[in-house]
């Protein structure tokens, strides 16, 4: 039975996923040193699977620790969540995102390197597009106007990766770059548990509806798109952790360094999801427009073919259980895992 190491598995992608590889009959190592989490979702996930995982609290920049752990297991891949995700916190905290993401990954892959390992698995994001000149977005679409501290540690641990890949011919790589992911498992035990007021979209919009917020401000209605507010890539977080599944199976013939986006290929509409979000739920969302958040771009979507082709893998929920499934959610944990 093959062993897999997952960083930041406590989080809300990485719990998903965990769970996935679980289901899959993979054993499951995760670290994470629980700053954006908590190891409820471990113990959800094990409940879920019927399974149990092996958990370590600790940091990746720990390289005594991370040596230690791979001299302890047999890992076939590595799957790598760990990492600070919020693009505008970055803005005012670039050393804490250069050193936890880049410096961060880089203890990790040396670990990796130590112990033997060369299958890994990266959490990228639609981020290091920045303001998109094509949509919708293939993988060849340019890397080189970002805007923030968050896409270019992104992108700078992809250049360490397509780096590593072109000096040893072991490396076998997926770099995933992640849409908007929403939504939560249909269980409704493990979901996006946000600590402070939510700076995305989903999670403000499941606060109002419980009535933690008094109302949505939607970020500009001057946008060129077809009801004037920003357009994005929704993509439900269960085929997400799908798609790392995928990858995972795809690395077994593949050597060198892969990209691919993970998202639907459709764009919605801020207002499309308010609405979306009012039918399902049947709570009326108040919003009212304010200026364009700085940053921000138009519409973003993107193009899935290369994942379609090579993983063969493509997101099969549509909006409305991603509603439901996050609506669930809220619902049956009105403060997270607390
Ligand atoms: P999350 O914050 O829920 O999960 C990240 C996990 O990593 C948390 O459990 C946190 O405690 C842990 N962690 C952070 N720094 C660590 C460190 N130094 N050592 C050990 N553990 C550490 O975030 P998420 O939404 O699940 O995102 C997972 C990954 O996907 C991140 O790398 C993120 O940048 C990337 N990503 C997320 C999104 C999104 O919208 N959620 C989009 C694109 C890419
Ligand atoms: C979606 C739309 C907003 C909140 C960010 C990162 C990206 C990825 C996912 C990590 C936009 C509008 C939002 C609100 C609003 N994360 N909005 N009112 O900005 O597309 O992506 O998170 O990798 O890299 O950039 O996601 O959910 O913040 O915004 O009107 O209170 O909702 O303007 O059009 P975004 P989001």
């Amino acid at each position: 039975m093959k062993t897999v190491f997952v960083t930041g598995g406590a989080g809300y992608i990485g719990s998903h996923a965990t769970l996935a590889m679980l289901k899959a009959g993979y054993d499951v190592v995760v670290l994470d040193n629980l700053h954006n989490s908590s190891c409820e979702s471990l113990k959800r996930v094990e409940k879920i699977a019927g399974r149990e995982l092996h958990f370590i609290r600790g940091d990746i920049r720990d390289r005594i620790l991370l040596n230690s752990i791979f001299k302890e297991h047999t890992f076939d891949t590595v799957f790598h969540f760990a990492g600070l995700k919020s693009l505008h916190e970055s803005v005012s905290y670039p050393l804490q995102y250069y050193d936890n993401n880049v410096h961060g990954s880089q203890a990790l892959l040396q670990a990796m390197m130590n112990a033997g390992v060369y299958k890994f698995i990266f959490s990228s994001s639609a981020s290091v597009y920045g303001d998109p000149t094509v949509i919708p977005l293939s993988e060849r679409h340019p890397v080189n106007q970002i805007t923030n501290p968050y896409g270019r540690s992104k992108l700078m641990i992809e250049d360490i990766l397509v780096d590593l890949a072109a000096s040893d011919p072991r490396w076998r790589i997926a770099i995933l770059r992640y849409f908007n992911p929403v939504g939560a498992h249909h269980s409704g035990l493990i979901g996006e548990d946000s600590n402070d007021i939510p700076n995305n979209l989903l999670p403000y919009i499941t606060q109002v509806a419980s009535g933690k917020l008094p109302k949505l401000q939607i970020f500009g209605c001057d946008y060129h798109t077809h009801d004037g507010t920003g357009v994005r890539d929704y993509i439900h977080v269960v085929d997400l952790a799908d798609g790392h599944v995928r990858a995972f199976d795809a690395l077994e013939k593949l050597s060198g360094a892969h990209v691919w986006n993970l998202g639907t290929g459709k764009g919605y509409s801020v207002l499309e999801i308010v609405h979306a979000f009012e039918e399902v739920s049947g709570k009326k969302i108040p919003y009212y427009f304010g200026s364009r958040r700085t940053g921000d771009v138009s519409a973003s979507y993107a193009d899935v073919t290369k994942a379609k082709n090579d993983l063969s893998w493509e997101a099969s929920r549509g909006l409305r259980e991603m509603m439901h499934d996050t609506w669930r959610w809220q619902q049956m944990n009105p403060n997270g895992y607390k």
